[in-house]
């Protein structure tokens, strides 16, 4: 199959649609990081800290497809304008609408209907009424110019196939001096070919993450300034589980749990658009 950036949206929106019909979490292989505040695990101590997790109170939940915590990166402020670049089930937009009160705003975007819809009942259910979800494209952002302060994101841009028309986008809806604060996958070298061709590993969140010089690389090209990015490593055993889970799809008698360990993670990445 050729991975053009019809068939690669294709395959990551009927992923994503099947993880949240079923309520299963993440990209398939981290699952282990992801937060479910309603799930008694302990997992979500891994993404978010305590005191962020009780802003929600109990009944108040959403399921996490995410790699990293962009509400502490973003350090939001009451009155602010947020938007979420691939909401998903909402869970950020939900703790970012706390953040921002009823003098601020959220809006959520993404491409996969099931998961909008999630998201907007959930949102019901929580009484929030700062917060929106819109379905669209995050290269063709249903959003204004100039109307943003603050651009979260929690694992997606690793699974858009054209990284710099998102960033370019993000760009154009931020207000001067607006920060973008993403938990996203990056590499530290070259994935093998075994893994870059494989829509599935695409849609988990490997086959599209870029290295990170080259998203910093793109986040500059679009006029993105005092970008920085930091590594949070994954646990050994969360890499071992996301391999096995990918067996099936792909050959991977090359390519060691060990050299994903090193090559792969998720980092705290943040950047302005100048005032
Ligand atoms: C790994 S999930 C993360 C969801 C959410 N950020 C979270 O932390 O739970 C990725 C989400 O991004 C959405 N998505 C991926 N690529 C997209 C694109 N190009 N445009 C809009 N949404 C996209 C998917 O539909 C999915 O809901």
């Amino acid at each position: 199959m050729t991975q053009n950036s019809d068939a690669i949206h294709e395959i990551v929106r009927e992923h994503y649609a099947e993880r949240i019909k079923n309520s299963a979490s993440c990209c398939g292989r981290f699952d282990t990081l992801n937060a479910t505040p309603d799930s008694g695990s302990t997992a979500e101590g891994k993404l978010y800290p305590a005191d962020l997790l009780a802003t929600l109170s109990e009944g108040e939940s959403a399921v996490s497809y995410g790699c990293g915590d962009p509400i502490t990166l973003a350090s939001l402020q009451p009155g602010q304008i947020v938007l979420d670049l691939g909401s998903g089930a909402g869970l950020d937009c939900f703790f970012a609408a706390k953040k921002v009160g009823a003098a601020g705003h959220v809006i959520g975007v993404d491409m996969t209907p099931e998961m909008i819809d999630r998201a907007r009942s959930s949102a019901k259910r929580m009484n929030l009424d700062n917060v929106e979800f819109r379905q669209g494209y995050l290269e063709d952002l249903p959003v204004q110019a100039n109307s943003v302060d603050v651009i979260i994101s929690n694992c997606v841009i690793n699974l858009a196939p054209d990284k710099s028309k998102i960033f370019s986008e993000a760009f154009r809806v931020l207000k001067a001096g607006g920060k973008l604060a993403v938990s996203d996958i990056v590499t530290d070298g070259p994935l093998p070919d075994a893994i870059k061709k494989s829509l599935s590993a695409w849609a988990g969140c490997i086959a599209g993450a870029v290295e990170a010089d080259d998203y910093i690389g793109m986040m500059k090209a679009v006029g993105f300034t005092d970008i920085s990015i930091t590594p949070v490593y994954f646990d050994q055993e969360d890499v071992d589980s996301a391999l096995a889970d990918m067996k099936d799809s792909i050959d991977l008698t090359t390519f060691s749990g060990e050299k994903v360990y090193k090559s792969v993670f998720s980092a705290k990445i943040t950047a302005y658009k100048p005032s």
